[in-house]
């Protein structure tokens, strides 16, 4: 059979990743979270002190930034390492969220982090998820659902998932953070986050996990 590669991109906080997770282990593909990556090069810079807005300095800390993926042998998800460090607890912190969309709106990393991308999905048979999968990353890819959701259902879903890791952040909080990543994501130039004029779009406001990952996985099978 033949594999393709899928783009999901969205707002923050609409439940991407865990859909794209699921969507991928049906169809036996490789997930790829493309956050995490921006992530991870947000608390790299945030450890070292990079001064974002010198562009030699991010060009330098660029150089020593190493990204990986490594199924955990226990719960089976996938953990993003830095530099050889497991940092998938760390780079979900507010303190990186707070941070990640300034990072990412640069220049030289998006150039870095979407060649790895393109690299990564060479061989099709990848789901990826982030916010310039369907217009920047895989222009061609088969398949492009964009995601959206009410805010403060987004809002409540992340809480809950927080929650569950054992952290207890305000509901106020995580809406402030998810109006300014979506307003910074959109209206920046490097490849701003827009719905690829090919993407179906997914409102998950009200649908269950199940029914989205259902829905996502047929339409893609279409395309298979
Ligand atoms: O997907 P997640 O919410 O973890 O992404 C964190 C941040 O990384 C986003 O708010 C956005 O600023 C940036 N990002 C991006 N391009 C992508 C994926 C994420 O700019 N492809």
């Amino acid at each position: 059979m033949q594999k393709i590669v899928i783009a999901i991109d969205g707002y923050s906080g609409c439940g991407k990743s865990s859909t794209a997770k699921s969507v991928a282990k049906q169809l036996g593909y490789t997930y790829i979270d493309s956050g995490a990556m921006y992530r991870a090069a947000t608390l790299h810079f945030l450890n070292k002190n990079v001064n974002i807005t010198h562009t030699e300095e991010v060009e330098k800390y660029l150089k020593s930034l190493h990204i990986t993926f490594q199924t955990n042998p226990v719960t089976h998800e996938q953990e993003t390492y830095l530099n050889g460090e497991n940092v998938e607890q760390e780079i979900r912190t507010m303190r990186v969220s707070d941070y990640v969309s300034e990072v990412s709106k640069l220049k030289i990393v998006r150039k870095e982090l979407v060649s790895q991308q393109q690299r990564m999905g060479v061989e099709k048979g990848v789901v990826m998820d982030g916010r310039d999968i369907g217009t920047v990353v895989f222009p061609d890819a088969e398949f492009k659902v964009f995601m959206t959701a009410d805010l403060n259902i987004r809002a409540a879903r992340r809480q809950k998932e927080l929650q569950e890791k054992g952290t207890d952040v305000p509901l106020e909080k995580i809406v402030q953070n998810l109006a300014e990543r979506d307003k910074i994501d959109s209206g920046r130039k490097e490849s701003p986050l827009i719905k690829a004029n090919d993407a179906v779009e997914v409102d998950t406001s009200h649908l269950k996990f199940d029914e989205q990952v259902n829905l996502i996985v047929e339409l893609a099978k279409k395309k298979i």
